[in-house]
């Protein structure tokens, strides 16, 4: 925005209060229009702002979702505001949100605001909730509080056309290394969802924990979820736990991607079920962070039998599109027995209605028709490597980019990060940022990237803090190149927008990283 606007803008915020001042400590001009992340792919500010007051009423289309959106939205709004924000699906002005036909895509929506209100326009539910996003950013961060706040609540005037870049924006979370709870992992989402993020991928066994119930196959989260990293307690997810992630993810429009880490990464299996082992015997549980020890027994038909059961009760309880098999550093399985596995496993994934993601190593055996692979290499993965992924991508498979010294969130920052790891190098926040996910692996075609993916490793991390911590500030970045029209990209101009996301952390309790290289708000923390 340009600055001859903004001091408009001002000008109208201040004619508001022409009859009172503002309380002391709050901003009086409202935040720019496009002070949102990620960046909006059109925005056009002019105008009066609305000023949102005790008599504001959210008018939403009679319908399910908007009339959920619209609860969602005043959940938000009320506590910190005070007003009552009634719902009503009668009249105008006011804050609208309207689902219509249009040309807004799966997932866009058109934001208008004068002073006369707000309306957020969809053709779809998820494109409403993301515009609600947007709107949550362009109130002050004071909203984000769960007590009442003294306002003024503007919000800048102007038009917003948005639509995401990917169809694929995910964060994943081990929650085999460490266990984190269902309350948990619903903060998380929160967390995701004010970003755009619409796939949240659950890393959901490993070599010290199986993390979900299956009937069939009980002591895999009876016993193999018994422990975690250092040798805790563990835990796991019941099915109803795993259907109350589902659904609350669902609530944000996220997507569950389920993972099942397979041949490798199996040791919480192996351990559970001696007959899974080629030997017959089971090993000890394992609390370490060391990898690529164990495998499943490709030879062992009673090997297939399980995964048939573990797919099919897994598969029952998702809704959405994906399973995740894992196939990431199977180092104790040969590659011969690498490529049975992958032509064994694959089909039993389809047979239950699931599209195959696997980390990209499944390009080393032949991915299913429309499977997607997750790169994970670093600038540093060989030619050789990068070129059998770029020649899967060519013949059809999806990728999805999670390049490990870019958007691991769970590399150090810095060599004084006191959480994390650091055996992709460390990671500071314009590293995260700056780089382009369509010409990013060389060779691959640019209509064969999906999107991308910040996964969250937690051998060092056990608490929400952590994970805040680590997620804040890059996850937004992350959420940026999924969503942001490559024309957007700009490291200047970014770091200035994420640092007007300051306050909201703080408003939320989420603990960040205070990266010196952002121009941080100096009246925060
Ligand atoms: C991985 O980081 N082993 C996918």
């Amino acid at each position: 925005m340009t600055r001859a606007l903004g001091s408009l803008l001002l000008v109208a915020a201040a004619g508001v209060f022409a009859g009172g001042a503002a309380p002391a400590g709050q901003a009086r001009a409202a935040a720019p229009l496009g002070q949102v992340v990620p960046a909006p792919a059109s925005v056009r500010a002019g105008g009066a702002p609305y000023h949102l007051t005790r008599d504001t009423r959210i008018r939403v289309d009679d319908s399910r979702a908007a009339v959920r959106i619209g609860e969602y939205l005043a959940g938000i709004l009320r506590p910190s505001t005070g007003y009552r924000l009634p719902l009503t699906t009668h009249g105008q002005a006011g804050i609208q949100l309207r689902l219509t036909k249009g040309a807004y895509g799966a997932e866009g929506y058109r934001l208008d605001s004068g002073s006369n209100g707000v309306t957020i326009t969809a053709r779809e539910p998820a494109g409403l909730f993301h515009g609600v996003q947007t709107l949550r950013q362009l109130l002050p961060a004071t909203v984000e509080k769960d007590t009442v706040q003294p306002g003024p609540w503007l919000v800048a005037a102007g038009t917003i056309q948005d639509s995401p870049r990917y169809a694929y924006r995910g964060a994943m979370l081990d929650v085999a290394r460490h266990f984190f709870t269902v309350a948990q992992v619903k903060r998380y989402i929160d967390e995701l969802a004010l970003y755009k993020i619409n796939e949240l991928h659950l890393h959901l066994s490993d070599d010290q924990g199986w993390r979900i119930a299956v009937d069939s196959w009980p002591r895999l989260a009876t016993y193999g979820g018994s422990t975690q990293v250092g040798g805790g307690k563990g835990g796991y997810y019941t099915k109803a736990d795993y259907q109350e992630i589902v659904r609350y993810a669902a609530s944000r429009y996220l997507e569950v991607v389920p993972e099942v880490d397979m041949p490798g990464h199996t040791n919480a299996a192996l351990a559970s079920y001696a007959e899974l082992n080629c030997n017959g015997v089971a090993p000890p549980l394992y609390t370490g962070t060391n990898v690529g020890f164990s495998s499943l027994c490709v030879p062992k038909e009673v090997t297939y039998r399980f995964l048939d059961d573990v797919v099919r009760e897994l598969a029952a309880l998702t809704p959405g599109r994906y399973l995740h098999i894992g196939g990431d550093e199977a180092h104790s399985t040969s590659h011969d027995d690498y490529v049975k596995f992958m032509d064994r496993v694959q089909p039993i994934v389809a047979k239950y209605g699931k599209t195959v993601i696997g980390w990209h190593q499944l390009t080393s055996a032949t991915p299913a028709k429309g499977a997607l692979a997750q790169y994970w290499g670093l600038d540093s993965t060989s030619a050789a490597e990068k070129a059998q992924v770029a020649k899967a991508a060519q013949n059809g498979t999806g990728l999805i980019l999670s390049p490990a010294d870019r958007i691991y969130l769970d590399m150090k920052y810095t060599k004084d990060t006191p959480l994390g790891l650091s055996w992709a190098g460390y990671v500071e926040v314009r590293r995260a940022y700056d780089w382009n996910p369509g010409a990013y692996l060389p060779g691959a075609p640019a209509s064969a990237v999906r999107g991308v993916e910040a996964p969250l490793w937690s051998e060092t991390l056990s608490t929400s803090a952590h994970i805040d911590y680590m997620a804040f500030p890059r996850l937004p970045g992350a959420a940026e190149l999924g969503w942001s029209p490559a024309a957007t990209h700009d490291w200047d101009t970014y770091k200035v927008r994420l640092a007007a996301q300051a306050p909201r952390w703080d408003a939320l309790g989420i603990g960040y990283y205070r990266s010196p290289q952002v121009p941080w708000p100096s009246s925060t923390r």
